[in-house]
């Protein structure tokens, strides 16, 4: 399969990919254990967004556009709890719904229609302990409802109530040469070699489910017994089957999050990536995000942001400057397409389904993502 090569430099391309992807599709935007009591807030940019999740008094998320209804200061930065947001430019003060509380001299204001100036809400969908939020406040449609039963399968990994380890922000170029990388295994033993290592097999399995998918190496844990279909993505095991097979490998939730799996200390852990555009066709940001099922000791947690510094180096030192180089070269004009084999299917079902949502009208998005075809 070819590419032509200026869909990752093109302006005109990347402010559609904003519109029709990052606007209209939901997003995972935070697992919901980075906010597990309430007032916990936290805040993240996608395509030059700035979003404040925060979780209210009665337990639900709201994904906010972090942005003062007076004169558009951010109302919070950085993550931690509140009960109510003050805005650090004149004062005015919010609710964890963004609801206008407060006007700073209010007397200078005049009458205040206060339920018009809340904060814009976006639809947001809290499932399977991932937080999903479509960033268009007038959107018709419902998150929750275009997940096409993968936030079902996601309800295995058990997510709801583990821990943050870290979190951590790394920089790239466009979304999706940063995103490509997480797509196949063929450059794990040639660019990870240092890493990784160079014996690491180069080949993957795909297991599609509508636009998302898993992607693992074919070798399992040794001494498991696992039935062939367990491997592929669309059933849940059944009670006595092993569960770890099928939470292996790298699950893609598209447009741009993937799910790793680890044992540390015994303890199951997850990397969360989540890969977004920045403002300008040329950046992105991967954050990395480390769980555990449950609440490590010393050792183990020492243990496990080792690891966790570990990925951000294979990720921050070696793939994201590879994508850089990628798109430096790419804006020069001199190339004209690249190209995937068929060891990289991830790549091409990825690019496949960005082209099927980018050209979908609003009417028929829903059910293009909802059904688990076309493959
Ligand atoms: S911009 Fe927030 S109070 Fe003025
Ligand atoms: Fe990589």
């Amino acid at each position: 399969m070819t590419l032509d090569a200026r869909q990752y430099t093109c302006p005109d391309r990347f402010a559609q990919e904003k519109q029709r992807i990052f606007q209209r599709l939901p997003l995972v935007l935070a697992a919901s254990c980075q906010l597990p009591r309430p007032g916990d807030f936290s805040t993240l940019e996608v395509a030059g967004i700035p979003v404040l999740l925060v979780r209210d008094k009665a337990g639900a998320v709201h994904a906010l556009l972090n942005s003062c209804t007076h004169r558009s200061a951010a109302v919070a930065s950085g993550c931690g709890s509140t009960a109510r947001f003050t805005c650090p430019y004149h004062g005015w003060t919010f609710a964890q719904d963004g609801a206008l509380l407060g006007v700073a001299s209010s007397a200078d204001f005049g009458a205040v229609d206060r339920a018009a100036l809340a904060m814009k809400r976006f639809p947001v969908a809290e499932r399977a302990g991932l937080i999903w939020a479509i960033l268009d406040p007038d959107s018709p449609h419902d998150p929750g409802a275009m997940l096409g039963g993968i936030d079902t399968l996601i309800a295995g990994f058990g997510l709801t109530h583990w821990t943050m380890i870290e979190r951590r922000v790394l920089h790239g170029p466009n979304w999706k040469l940063a995103f490509d990388a997480h797509l196949e295994f063929y450059h794990v033993p040639v660019l990870h070699r240092e890493t990784f290592g160079p014996e690491r097999s180069n080949r993957a399995f795909y297991f599609t489910h509508g636009p998302h998918q898993r992607v693992i190496a074919p070798q399992g844990r040794p001494g498991d017994v696992v039935p062939d279909d367990l491997y592929t993505l669309g059933r849940l095991p059944t009670s006595g089957e092993p569960i770890d097979p099928l939470l292996m490998g790298e699950w893609i939730l598209f447009p741009g999050t993937s799910i790793n799996t680890f044992y540390i200390g015994g303890i199951r852990c997850v990397l969360l990536s989540i890969v977004v555009p920045g403002a300008e066709v040329g950046t992105s940001t991967t954050t990395q995000t480390f769980l555990a099922e449950t609440v490590p000791d010393d050792a183990a947690s020492a243990a496990m942001r080792e690891t966790s510094a570990f990925l951000a180096h294979v990720v921050g030192d070696e793939d994201l400057p590879t994508s850089a180089f990628q798109q430096k070269v790419i804006g020069t004009g001199l190339v004209g397409e690249v190209r995937f084999g068929r060891n990289e299917g991830g790549l091409q079902h990825f690019h496949r389904w960005l082209g099927r949502a980018l050209d979908s009208d609003n009417a028929a998005l829903p059910a293009l993502l909802a059904a688990p075809c076309p493959q």
